[in-house]
């Protein structure tokens, strides 16, 4: 586990634009899947308005980790927010784009989107592979949209689930467990005070940490990487063992 620690989110976004420039620049096609909420908005405008030029698109597939039920012309539709922060500003393939159809039925597209991944990925013991999956963290500790309160869905059977937010109810798909540990890399972008005691929970693995599904990512391939402001490190081990 790397833990990149940087002043503000203005550094975080930076520093994350050029790990995302080389990952890119280092093969062919690249399957990246995307988080969403609010901390990738920044990222997303620095990667689109300083390094855009140093990123092939053509060679970018984009994929969500999980998206809301809602229409992609709703305010809290990830995909909506990746328009207005990066799509609207780059030149991406709209073929490159593989939104989860929030506005369809929730086990319906959980079904379709999992097949997806299985036509469009390379599979690790029938695991859909994505080269980069990008993942944030809620103050509660979950990843994706694998909340606390229904953790057992980390390892589902299927590669995408249907999740229940635990305070608005909202259905959320989701990639499982399974298809994030499956990753050739994961990156958490997690920012803000807010995030500090689960960032030293599930990176030192405090007693009780096992109960928040960030604890749970942990990529076969060894590689996984935080991109952490001050603010969400405050409250790690300055001198980790
Ligand atoms: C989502 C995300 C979710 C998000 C965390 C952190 O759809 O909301 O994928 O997992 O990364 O909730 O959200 P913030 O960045 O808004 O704190």
């Amino acid at each position: 586990m790397d833990l990149k620690i940087y002043k503000d989110k203005q550094k975080v976004a930076e520093q994350f634009s050029t790990y995302f420039v080389e990952k890119v620049g280092a093969g062919d096609t690249f399957h990246v899947a995307l988080s969403g909420g609010s901390t990738p908005k920044i990222v997303f405008d620095v990667l689109a308005e300083n390094f855009s030029d140093k990123v092939d698109w053509n060679k970018v597939h984009f994929y969500w980790g999980d998206e809301r039920c809602v229409p992609p012309t709703d305010d809290e539709s990830n995909y909506k927010m990746t328009v207005e922060h990066l799509f609207s500003k780059i030149e991406v393939p709209q073929e490159n784009i593989h939104r989860i159809l929030g506005e369809k039925d929730p086990e319906t597209e959980a079904m379709r989107y999992a097949n997806l991944l299985e036509i469009n990925l390379d599979r690790v013991e029938d695991i859909p592979q994505f080269d980069l999956i990008i993942l944030g963290m809620g103050d509660d500790g979950h990843t994706a949209s694998i909340f606390p309160h229904e953790i057992e869905l980390w390892d589902a059977e299927d590669h995408c689930v249907v999740a229940t937010h635990p305070e608005s109810g909202q259905k959320r798909v989701s990639i499982n467990g399974k298809v994030i540990n499956a990753a050739k890399e994961v990156a958490f972008l997690v920012t803000g005070a807010s995030k500090a005691e689960k960032v030293k929970a599930v990176t030192e693995k405090t007693k009780g940490s096992e109960a928040y599904p960030a604890s749970l990512v942990d990529p076969k391939s060894g590689n996984l990487v935080w991109f952490l402001d001050e603010d969400a490190a405050a409250e790690l081990n300055p001198n980790p063992s």
